[in-house]
């Protein structure tokens, strides 16, 4: 029996950055295995996408980032140790991940944008919509679906790419993509136009565009055809921004909250965050 490849099985992890803004602290650790309480940003961003339905995770990785694929695999030596002992519980969480998707991986050889990133994973992901989620990104939603889970449900109703966007204040607008649209429905916009990262005085609205996206694979395409923008690099706000031309993106204001633990303060309140739910 044939496959459903209209449904979405696969989630994008572009994980090949430095992480310049966590040194000394990611010199030899990928910053995507930060932890934020006991559980590294990566493995946030992996049980989100299994909340949404998906199981089939595709890592786009680079130079020094081994601990990813050591992360999500069995450690038989730990196991040996632990099992039987009032700690094994401390592995619970993890082994589910591991038992309940299959992970790949790929390596972005040279830094040149988060478009060129996806575009990496391609020969992960073949042609069939997919989730992007950057780990950095963390996202809770504690009255219902996870934000990846609400934009899956989206994707059904509208097939077509889909950007998870929040209201940001105007003088932020140049770290964010940011979009303009008319709203559809509630918190869902049709997108008209889309910046990489504006100054405040040409950003097109103060919705900017976090860390979740659900992408047609013809983005593949397009990115190959895209030409380096902002900062020189291959960006997937412009790419995004041909299939928005044709009226195939969709902005949500999702329900939930999102940190940025791209950043110290981000990555604090995250902590604090998720410390004040455990205790
Ligand atoms: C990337 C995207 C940007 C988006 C942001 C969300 O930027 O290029 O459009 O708003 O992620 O976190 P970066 O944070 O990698 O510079």
């Amino acid at each position: 029996m044939s496959r459903d490849i209209t449904k979405i099985r696969k989630c994008l992890f572009p994980a090949a950055g430095y992480g310049t803004r966590f040194l000394p602290a990611t010199k030899a650790i990928p910053k995507e295995m930060l932890p934020v309480l006991t559980k590294p940003l990566l493995q946030y961003g992996v049980e989100e996408a299994i909340s949404a339905g998906l199981d089939t995770m595709a890592i786009v990785t680079g130079r020094g980032k081994r601990a990813i694929e050591d992360h999500f695999d069995i450690s038989y030596e730990l196991e040996h140790q632990i099992k039987g002992t009032s700690k094994e519980h401390y592995l619970t969480e993890i082994r589910k991940v591991i038992t309940n998707c299959t992970f790949s991986y790929t390596r972005q050889i040279e830094m040149k944008g988060l478009g060129h990133a996806i575009l990496c994973g391609e020969t992960l992901i073949g042609r069939e919509p997919f989730a992007v989620i950057l780990a950095d990104d963390l996202c809770d939603n504690e009255s219902g679906d996870s934000v990846l889970a609400q934009m899956v449900a989206l994707y059904d109703k509208y097939n077509c790419s889909i950007v998870a966007v929040e209201e940001i204040p105007p003088q932020d607008s140049n770290k964010y993509g940011v979009i303009a649209g008319t709203e559809e429905a509630k918190n869902i916009f049709r997108v008209t136009d889309m910046v990489e990262k504006p100054e405040p005085e040409d950003a097109p609205s103060n919705l900017a565009i976090i860390g979740r996206y659900i992408l047609t694979p013809d983005i593949f395409d397009i990115i190959r055809e895209t030409k380096p923008g902002k900062g020189g690099e291959i960006q997937i706000t412009d790419a995004l921004l041909a299939q928005a031309k044709q009226g195939k993106v969709i902005a949500y204001k999702f329900d939930g909250r999102r940190f940025d633990c791209g950043s110290v303060d981000g990555f604090v309140e995250a902590t604090n965050y998720f410390y004040s739910k455990v205790k």
